[in-house]
C-alpha cells in the first residue's frame, strides 16, 4: 500500500517509523511518504492561505497548492487513488471505515490547517477519473489540524494489513470486529493483584466456560457503551 500525507507540518509524521508500522515499512509492506505542500506554491512567502470570502476570522487553504500537490500524486501513479480529506465535519473514520480502506493501493491525505481546505478541492476531484474522495473526521472534536488525524488513520488501517500486526488472530478477537463488539475485560499474572482477584473461571482451565464468560462480558460492555453515545 502506498501512503502519502501532504502536509505543511511533515515532522508530524516523524513517529511512523515507530514500532509495527515503522516494520512495515522497512519490509516494503508500506509505502509512505510526506509531501510538504509548501513546495507547491509559487511565491516568496511560500503562501498557503487566505482570508474567507464572505468574511469571519480565521484563515482558510488556498486550492492551488493543493490542486498541484495531488496532481503530482496522481501523476506519480496508476493506481486509484483514495483521497481523504481529513475534516471535523467530514463522514466519522470507524473500524466498518478503516476495514474498507485497507483495500486501497493507493491512500493520500489531506492535512488541512487552519479553517480548512477551500471546499473546490473536494468538489474537484469528486469529477476526476481514478480519484475517490472521502471527506473524513476522527470524532465530534476540533484538533488544530488534520495531521493527528491522519496519523490516527494510519494506524488503524496498515494494522489491518497482512503482515502487519504478529499475529493476525488477535485482530479477529479484538474491539469493534465484525459483529461490532468490543473486547472482553482481560488479565494476565499475579492473580491477586492489590486484592483483585482475576475472574475464576479463567482460572479452570475450562475452554467452553471461558468462550462463554468472554461473549457474556464482550456484549455487556458493548452494550454498557452503546448506552453512553
Ligand atoms: N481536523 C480538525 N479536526 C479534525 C477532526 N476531528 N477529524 C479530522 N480532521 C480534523
Amino acid at each position: 500500500m502506498k501512503i502519502t500525507a501532504i502536509t505543511i507540518f511533515p515532522e508530524y509524521f516523524a513517529p511512523i517509523k515507530l514500532s509495527l508500522i515503522g516494520k512495515a515499512i522497512e519490509s516494503k509492506l508500506i509505502d509512505f511518504k510526506t509531501v510538504d505542500l509548501r513546495e507547491f506554491t509559487h511565491d516568496n512567502h511560500r503562501t498557503v492561505d487566505d482570508t474567507p470570502y464572505g468574511g469571519g476570522a480565521g484563515m482558510v487553504m488556498k486550492p492551488e497548492p493543493w490542486g498541484e500537490a495531488i496532481d503530482a500524486e496522481l501523476e506519480s501513479s496508476e493506481d486509484v487513488l483514495d483521497l481523504v480529506i481529513l475534516t471535523p465535519s467530514g463522514t466519522r473514520f470507524n473500524q466498518a471505515f478503516a476495514n474498507k480502506l485497507v483495500n486501497s493501493k493507493k491512500l493520500v491525505f489531506a492535512c488541512g490547517r487552519y479553517e480548512g481546505i477551500d471546499a473546490r478541492v473536494a468538489q474537484h476531484y469528486e469529477k476526476v477519473d481514478g480519484v475517490r474522495v472521502h471527506e473524513v473526521s476522527i470524532g465530534d472534536y476540533v484538533l488544530n489540524g488534520g495531521e493527528v488525524a491522519a496519523l490516527v488513520m494510519i494506524e488503524a488501517i496498515t494494522r489491518l494489513i497482512p503482515g502487519v500486526i504478529g499475529n493476525p488472530e488477535s485482530l479477529l478477537q479484538e474491539s469493534h470486529n465484525e459483529i461490532g463488539e468490543v473486547e472482553y475485560p482481560v488479565y494476565t499474572k499475579p492473580s491477586n493483584w492489590r486484592g483483585l482477584e482475576v475472574p475464576e473461571v479463567l482460572t479452570s482451565g475450562n475452554h467452553g466456560e471461558i468462550a462463554r464468560w468472554r461473549r457474556q462480558e464482550g456484549l455487556r460492555r458493548s452494550e454498557l457503551l452503546r448506552k453512553s453515545e
